[in-house]
């Protein structure tokens, strides 16, 4: 539950953080008066702003309290860097929008609809670290959730995440999946499927079943929801599993996240790989779901080896022990602003960033 005083009236709301958050100890009522220096100083002491003003004021209060967070210092280092992120999290998480139990935001110029899990305002603070929190008010059963900056990412033809699932922002490597050539068109196995992205691709190719799978069941529902929306239901299966499907198939591709480190929220695991354990259980498990003449896709960034985090012998080691030959690699170098960006705290490593598709054979 979390509480707070209104008109003089003691409220209470039951707190449900998608992401794992804790519910704020206090809680103060915040509006179209409140200045971003003071909902920043509250925010910071841990005190969380419970939204009741105008929808478009609290994204420009976000957009400001967001300008007022410190990032790391540029070549301060990918632990440094993620310490000022997950404060910045933690601070703009402090923002609290209600909504009902139809998901409806009660708030001036709100979008009509959250849409249930994907919090469909596009939250993106709900979505990426902050908290999320049901509430009540017993005539309206109205819910809170950590509001963010609701940017409009999707410019690429890309089925939309739910909320709490790995967004595919970074078109690059949607497009070597897209580019590749397709060892066979019978059957795909597409592992930690996601939004389902590279499982439509596949499908839309003409591969006639894809089976993809994913851990995360907010995954596996966004996914089904995307294939079906799409008009590919017939050809991809979505199931919840760990890493492969039983049998074999002629491609198996897998995007696994990218960096070896510790997630510190639910939608960490689909970015922080901790002790690079998908991936390993990818390239370990990849021949014996490989049919003979069969290839896998290993989607992967090379980020990791420009922090420090991994190696590129390690990735070739890996390789070698699971028995795995490189046939081909397509490599793509990275589109998004921040590899451009020299006042962003990686700008090294993102400049020298490159994307590969390693195709692997048994
Ligand atoms: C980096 S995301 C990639 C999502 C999607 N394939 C894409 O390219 O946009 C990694 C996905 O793997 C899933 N995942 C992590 N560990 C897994 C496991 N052991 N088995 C299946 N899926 C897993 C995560 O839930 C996440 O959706």
């Amino acid at each position: 539950m979390i509480q707070w005083t209104e008109a003089g009236l003691r409220r209470s709301a039951p707190w449900r953080s998608v992401l794992g958050a804790p519910p704020p100890a206090r809680v103060v009522v915040a509006d179209d008066r409140t200045k971003a220096d003071t909902a920043y100083k509250l925010a910071c002491e841990g005190t969380a702003l419970l939204w009741q003003g105008d929808f478009h004021n609290a994204r420009q209060l976000l957009t400001a309290m967001g300008r007022r967070c410190r990032p790391a210092a540029p070549g301060s280092g990918f632990h440094r860097h993620r310490q000022a992120q997950s404060q910045r999290a933690r601070t703009l998480g402090m923002l609290l929008i209600p909504y009902d139990a139809d998901h409806v935001v009660p708030l001036r110029r709100a979008p009509r609809r959250t849409r249930g899990v994907r919090g469909g305002a596009r939250p993106a603070r709900a979505a990426r670290g902050g908290p999320a929190a049901r509430a009540a008010r017993p005539d309206r059963r109205p819910r809170v959730a950590g509001q963010g900056r609701a940017r409009a990412r999707a410019r690429r033809p890309h089925p939309p995440p739910h909320h709490g699932v790995f967004s595919p922002i970074r078109g690059e490597y949607v497009d070597l999946v897209a580019e590749a050539p397709l060892p066979a068109d019978r059957l795909a196995f597409d592992v930690g499927t996601g939004t389902g992205v590279l499982a439509a691709v596949l499908a839309r190719r003409g591969v006639r079943r894809v089976v993809a799978t994913d851990l995360d069941e907010r995954a596996v529902a966004c996914a089904a929801e995307n294939v079906a929306r799409l008009g590919l239901a017939e050809r991809v299966e979505v199931v919840r599993t760990d890493l492969f499907p039983p049998g074999r198939a002629p491609l198996v591709v897998c995007n696994p996240p990218w960096l070896p480190a510790k997630p510190v929220s639910p939608l960490d695991h689909a970015v922080y790989d901790p002790g690079g354990r998908m991936l390993r259980g990818f390239l370990d498990g990849l021949a014996e779901h490989l049919e003979p003449e069969g290839e896998g896709w290993l989607v992967l960034s090379d980020l990791a080896e420009h922090l420090g985090l991994r190696s590129r012998a390690e990735l070739l080691e890996a390789f070698e022990r699971a028995g795995l030959r490189v046939a081909g690699r397509l490599d793509v170098p990275p589109r998004h602003s921040r590899s451009r960006d020299p006042g962003d705290p990686l700008h090294a490593a993102r400049a020298a960033e490159v994307t590969s598709l390693w195709r692997l054979t048994r």
